[in-house]
């Protein structure tokens, strides 16, 4: 894999015992297609890139990151970065639902959303962290603001639009399932599910009782008609940083993953593939 651009990275002292950690500050900011609200956490370092994530379906950006970022082994590195956590609209703690005909945006348009948010913090560039739709919208970001993106982390990620046998076999599904059935089978494979570990239910738990289901069902709607990334290896479709592509080994987007490498350039993209159970919350405490 192609190395980051190098940083000057000073020691930081850890924190003492008591001592808080650094607060986090939330904002919104009005885009062309609505309000996006994001939690920053940590100082600006001058010539850095901020870290910004974008959490999946059925998450914010603390269900879907509080345990990466707060297990042991990441604090050295998020000490030295300033982190944007993008909440996609209505996904945001105690986000009120949205009025019946509300148009949600489209993950592409998502994507344009990020501009507003740079142009506010005033930050010029980014390290993308990314999980499933969030992984497609920093991709999709990447494609169209290839000067600003440092280097993505996309986890699950899934390229691909559906086919019509998908989509059909989606309709299918939602004749007998749930919404949250559906998106809980997004998130975890069916053998996780069966398994309904506590990791499992306590998702199971925070999706089913979500009190802005209604908004979520409208961000997997965006999901589930998402463009093709269109990528190509040797195109001019690609994404052009140092790009490290996870999935976990029972992750329901193995062989999404596996034709996502295939589509980039092998002397930029590293393949990480993890054994954990999904790949969301307290599983990253597995990993080590
Ligand atoms: C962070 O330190 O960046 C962080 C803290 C809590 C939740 C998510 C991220």
């Amino acid at each position: 894999m192609a190395e980051l651009q190098e940083v000057q990275i000073t020691e930081e002292k850890p924190l003492l015992p008591g001592q808080m950690p650094e607060a986090a500050k939330t904002h919104s900011v009005e885009t062309p297609y609505g309000s996006v609200t994001f939690t920053v956490y940590g100082t600006p370092k001058p010539k850095r890139p901020a870290i910004l994530t974008y959490h999946d379906v059925g998450l914010n950006y603390k269900t879907c990151f509080q345990s990466l970022f707060q297990f042991g082994d990441m604090q050295e590195i998020i000490q030295n970065f300033v982190r944007v956590h993008v909440d996609a609209p209505g996904m945001e703690e105690g986000a009120p639902v949205f009025p019946s005909g509300y148009q949600y945006p489209s993950l592409d348009q998502l994507a344009d959303m990020i501009p507003c948010i740079l142009q506010y913090l005033n930050f010029s560039t980014i390290i993308g962290v990314g999980v499933g739709a969030g992984a497609y919208v920093l991709s999709r970001y990447a494609l169209t603001h290839p000067d600003t993106v440092e280097g993505l982390v996309l986890i699950n990620i899934d390229p691909n639009a559906k086919g019509w046998m998908d989509w059909a076999a989606h309709k299918l599904t939602g004749l007998t399932s749930s919404a949250p059935e559906m998106i809980l089978g997004h998130l975890f494979s069916q053998e996780e599910l069966s398994g309904n570990s506590e990791l499992v239910q306590k998702y199971r738990n925070i999706v089913v009782h979500a009190p802005n289901l209604e908004n979520i069902e409208l961000y997997w709607n965006s999901y589930n008609n998402r463009r093709d990334l269109n990528l190509e290896r040797r195109g001019d479709i690609t994404l052009r940083c140092p790009v490290l592509l996870v999935v976990g080994d029972q992750a329901p987007h193995e062989d999404a993953v596996v034709e996502c490498n295939s589509k980039l350039d092998p002397t930029q993209t590293s393949f990480l593939k993890i054994q954990l159970l999904g790949l969301q919350g307290p599983a990253w405490e597995q990993v080590g």
